[in-house]
């Protein structure tokens, strides 16, 4: 990865497009449907690349928060804090739900009124959760599905430490369930990943976000603003980093 990146440096002499050149797309594509089984991942429409998570979820904040009267931003606590930033200054009320040890390091989904749901229109999902390492399952995901189509709301998986776990089983992702789940158009879906963690990359910064394509769209307008796009040679560092699995383990 830091070959590639070295030989890529004449890249600097190029603007970078905030859509991403399309093999790193691919890349992306194809490791996203390896890694969580799933039948299709458009590289054209559903996958975006990002300069990290973090950059990521603040963007999509902005970019989701102003349709609802009276928008909620919910978020599990504890919490990564660019969740609550996000929802702040995207000018949205913050709706806490907590994970720590009086609930078993668990969000009971079950607890959100759907007046709560009414005004959401950012859902947090942090699996595996930092700080507590929990993993959202199918059947909570399927519930959030069912409530994200019911109150039109969008479900903001951060899934930076996906590649991060003991045994075999890899932890289950947001499109892996909707895959599961016959939602093949991961409407109201989208997942946030990184090569931070995964290839201890951090300085890189680089990841992707992918899913619900009608969302992708306005995001990618909002982000030619916002103008982060991914340095060319960052950009062919990433391709080798996401085709190759050796590294990880
Ligand atoms: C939960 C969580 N999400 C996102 C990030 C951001 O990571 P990056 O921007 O490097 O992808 C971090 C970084 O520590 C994190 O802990």
């Amino acid at each position: 990865m830091l070959e590639t990146l070295a030989n890529s440096l004449g890249g600097v002499s190029k603007y970078p497009s905030t859509k991403g050149e399309l093999p790193l797309r691919e890349a992306i594509s194809k490791w996203a449907m390896k890694r969580f089984n799933l039948d299709a991942l458009n590289p054209d429409t559903e996958v975006l690349p990002v300069t990290g998570t973090r950059e990521a979820l603040f963007a999509i904040t902005q970019t989701l928060v102003g349709e609802k009267e009276q928008p909620l931003v919910v978020s599990p606590n504890p919490f990564y804090q660019i969740y609550e930033g996000a929802g702040i200054l995207a000018g949205a009320d913050l709706h806490f739900l907590p994970c720590g040890s009086e609930t078993n390091y668990k969000v009971d989904y079950q607890q959100v009124s759907d007046e709560t749901w009414q005004r959401c229109e950012v859902l947090f999902v942090c699996s595996p959760n930092n700080p507590s390492g929990s993993i959202t399952t199918l059947e909570e995901y399927a519930y959030l599905i069912e409530k994200a189509q019911a109150f039109n709301f969008t479900i903001v998986a951060d899934e930076c430490y996906s590649e991060i776990y003991f045994g075999e089983q890899a932890p289950l992702g947001l499109l892996e369930a909707c895959q599961q789940l016959g939602h093949t158009t991961y409407k109201h879906c989208l997942i946030f990943q990184s090569l931070s963690k995964r290839s201890n990359l951090p300085g890189l910064r680089s990841g992707f976000v992918a899913g619900d394509a009608t969302i992708l769209k306005p995001f990618l307008l909002y982000r030619t603003y916002q103008g982060c796009a991914m340095p060319i040679h960052h950009q062919d560092a990433s391709i080798a980093a996401w085709n190759d699995e050796e590294h990880c383990h």
